[in-house]
């Protein structure tokens, strides 16, 4: 793969394989190479969350069945989890830097305590020590303590921790609505261009002219 240089996209095994879907689907559209990681819990999450058995030996048939588009091996690579000796293990591998999305709290726990136990800790650990840009989506509610601590690391070591908190204004009237508003924060991050949302106005949408008029702001 050669230009432009790939983000890396770690997919762990949180809830929420449609934000994984919705960027990888954002960075492709926008023309971008990726090079994929899919843990091995992710393979629980995407299998209860979209029916399909994500495997290596066709990850690239399983990948277009769930972004629902053809894959081009040019612009589309992937690594398997557990391997250790993967281009993304290493800091002279090219890439741009690296989105986890969704972040599993042990893959938040794991990044930023530089454990490594996979090949997505580990290209995480890298991105880091290259001070690329990194973008931790967690998906977990509540919080303990622990992943508190852990989220403010991950900040202090220079990650964007970006938590799968969509918002409901301008209008959002659709599950995809919400998870595109998530993966529209991740995009910006990024500064890789994207459609997926409208951008606030400044105009309160919801509400009608009249039910405007006299609306203190
Ligand atoms: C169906 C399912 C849903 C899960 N949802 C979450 C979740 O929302 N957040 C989370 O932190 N862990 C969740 N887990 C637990 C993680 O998968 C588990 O902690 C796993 O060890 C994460 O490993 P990974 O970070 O290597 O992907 C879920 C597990 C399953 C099977």
């Amino acid at each position: 793969m050669s230009d432009p240089l790939p983000w890396v996209v770690g997919v762990s095994g949180a809830s929420g394989t449609p934000y994984a879907r919705a960027v990888l689907n954002g960075l492709i559209d926008a023309g971008e190479a990726v090079e994929l990681i899919v843990s091995r819990a992710a393979r629980l999450t995407l299998l209860d969350e979209t029916g399909i058995s994500f495997r290596d030996n066709s990850w690239r048939a399983d990948l277009s069945g769930w972004l629902r588009r053809d894959i081009d091996p040019e612009r589309v690579r992937y690594w398997t989890a557990n391997d250790l000796a993967a281009g993304p293990a290493s800091g002279s591998y090219p890439a741009r830097g690296m989105v986890v999305v969704p972040a599993s709290t042990a893959a938040v726990a794991g990044i930023a305590l530089g454990l490594s136990k996979d090949l997505l800790q580990r290209a995480a650990d890298v991105t880091l020590k290259e001070g690329r840009p990194l973008v931790v989506v967690p998906r977990e509610t509540p919080y303990t303590r622990g992943t508190l601590q852990r989220m403010l690391e991950l900040n202090d070591a220079g990650a964007v921790v970006l938590p799968a908190s969509p918002a409901f204004y301008a209008g959002a009237g659709s599950v995809q609505q919400l998870v595109d508003f998530v993966a529209a924060k991740v995009l910006d991050v990024l500064g890789v261009p994207h459609s997926l949302i409208t951008r606030w106005s400044g105009q309160l949408g919801a509400l009608r002219a009249d039910q405007r008029e006299g609306f203190d702001r």
